[in-house]
């Protein structure tokens, strides 16, 4: 077979890919050497910036199947009809390693989905856990800095990261759901993705619902204990993405279904949980799931820089029909990802086969920038309004509007009747069998004991205690044994 003849960039032929040419032979090399010269200068801007958070991950490529009605509470055109299928790219992480890390450990894991529907992308960049740690964004670089290398050390140190758990009780329902069985997923395919926060849908008549997303996994919860997952760690780093990359190539199609909880947008204010706390879950017996969908992911990326490390996703990319709730969490990532890409991808990350619109096509006065592709625009006008017959606004407003009241500040998120810090990680506690709860205590306290400051151990044990008295003497008891042990 004959193979194709090897060129430069700018599409010349190459002569010697083997030997760089020098002044006579054993001489120093030659400036004139344009392939030597492209070749190392281009390898050493292989590299990008890594996500600050989520660095490590996998993805691939698949399709969102409705099945279930529910016009009566959005108008988005991807869900609008029984049967209709969008094409999706799914990106799963683990969240405070860097790109070197390993995929077993402990640590939520991300669930980031974008649809390509005939509206535009939405993206729905959720975890695999129904809460967060946090619930005001202004804490979140505060929160990523504890739990990743601490600067002097460049190491994760239990310190840093139960430091702030100690000034943090609302995060002691979110510490107990990462501390219990399925902190350690066995892999991406086995676990549940979460939107976590509140969203709001729209139907055509303009009624507002809020609702919160669930992807209830069709291969059944499989998780690692501690030991497991230290483990496979230690012997492979990629497990996860050997798992997906390997079940995808075999034909072995992961699924998910999605169900919603849905909220009627006047039910918000009286709720007994505030409903845009991301702390806080709304139980099923209140708002029960129901079916939409299914999602399956079915081919595997070609390139995993072009469409993996390249993909880039945004909680503010919605379609007409879906919006934001006034969830703060929620508010400051409207802000944080679209910023993050420009600097980790550049203006135009926009223009990436994986992130531009496949089932429309994207229609705007933005222009220019590094890495400007695809004629952008070409001869036509770069404003708005313009004589020349150039894209127009709908006038349809996305989402509908809610109300608001009160001063500017720096207020708190307001507490609804059954708000606290520690309920529902109590009620979460309560739920689980005596062998779980034994497991929960035993992770808890192999990483509270290391923490070498009473007073942050002693914080951290007043959380359990307020969460459930059982909870928290046994935790205490645990983390007493170890560090007297
Ligand atoms: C205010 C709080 C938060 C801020 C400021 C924040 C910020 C960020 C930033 C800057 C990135 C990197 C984006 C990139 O470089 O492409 C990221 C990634 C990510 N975040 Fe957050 N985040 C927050 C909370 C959350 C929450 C609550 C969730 C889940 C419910 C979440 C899920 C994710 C996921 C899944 C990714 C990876 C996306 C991908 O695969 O490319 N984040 N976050």
């Amino acid at each position: 077979m004959s193979k194709p003849t090897l060129t430069t960039e700018s599409g010349a032929p190459v002569a010697d890919n083997q030997n760089s040419a020098t002044a006579g032979v054993g001489g120093p090399l030659l400036i004139q050497d344009q392939h030597l010269l492209e070749k190392l200068a281009r390898f050493n801007r292989e590299r990008i910036p890594e996500r600050v958070v989520h660095a490590r991950g996998s993805g691939a490529y698949g399709h969102f199947e409705v099945t279930d009605d529910v016009t009566g509470y959005t108008r988005a055109a991807f869900l609008d009809t029984i049967g209709k299928r969008t094409e999706v790219f799914l990106r799963f992480s683990t969240v405070a390693d860097s790109l070197g890390g390993a995929d077993a450990v402990r640590d939520p894991r991300g669930f980031a989905l974008k649809f390509y529907t005939e509206e535009g992308n939405y993206d729905l960049v959720g975890n695999n856990t129904p809460v967060f740690f946090i619930k005001d964004p202004i804490k979140f670089p505060d929160f990523i800095h504890s739990q990743k290398r601490d600067p002097f050390t460049g190491r994760q140190e239990a310190d840093n990261v139960w430091d702030f758990w100690a000034h943090a009780p609302e995060a002691t329902h979110q510490i107990t759901w990462l501390m219990g069985d399925r902190g350690i997923p066995a892999s991406y395919r086995h676990m549940n993705g979460y939107g976590s926060h509140t969203y709001q849908w729209t139907n055509a008549e303009g009624e507002a619902f809020f609702v919160k997303y669930h992807f209830k996994t069709n291969q059944g919860i499989r998780c690692l204990s501690s030991e497991q997952g230290a483990e496979l760690a230690g012997k492979d780093a990629n497990s996860h993405q050997t798992d997906l990359l390997e079940a995808i190539e075999r034909g072995v199609h992961p699924s998910w279904t999605l169900y919603v909880q849905v909220m009627p947008a006047a039910e918000a204010a009286d709720y007994r949980f505030n409903p845009f706390d991301l702390t806080k879950v709304w139980p099923h017996a209140d708002y029960p799931l129901q079916r939409v969908g299914r999602l399956v992911l079915d081919r595997n990326p070609d390139n995993v820089f072009a469409e993996v490390e390249q993909a880039a996703f945004s909680p503010n990319n919605f379609v007409p029909g879906i919006g934001p709730s006034p969830d703060k969490m929620l508010q400051g990532r409207l802000f944080a990802y679209a910023d993050a890409h420009r600097y980790r991808l550049g203006v135009n990350h926009t223009q990436l086969a994986v992130n531009a619109p496949r089932a429309t096509t994207a229609e705007n006065y933005g222009r220019d920038g590094l890495m400007a592709a695809n004629g952008q625009g070409r001869r036509a006008k770069n404003y708005e309004p313009n004589s020349y017959g150039g894209p127009v606004q709908t006038d349809q407003p996305l989402a509908a509007p809610f109300a608001v009241n009160g001063h500017t500040g720096t207020h708190a998120a307001p507490a609804h009747t059954k708000d606290d810090d520690f309920f529902q990680a109590g009620e979460l506690y309560r739920l689980m069998s005596e062998d779980e709860k034994k497991r929960l205590v035993a992770n808890i306290a192999g990483g509270l004991s290391q923490v070498t400051r009473d007073d942050v151990v002693e914080k951290n044990l007043a959380h359990f205690h307020a969460a459930d008295p059982d909870y928290g003497r046994r935790v205490e008891e645990a983390v007493r044994e170890l560090r007297e042990g």
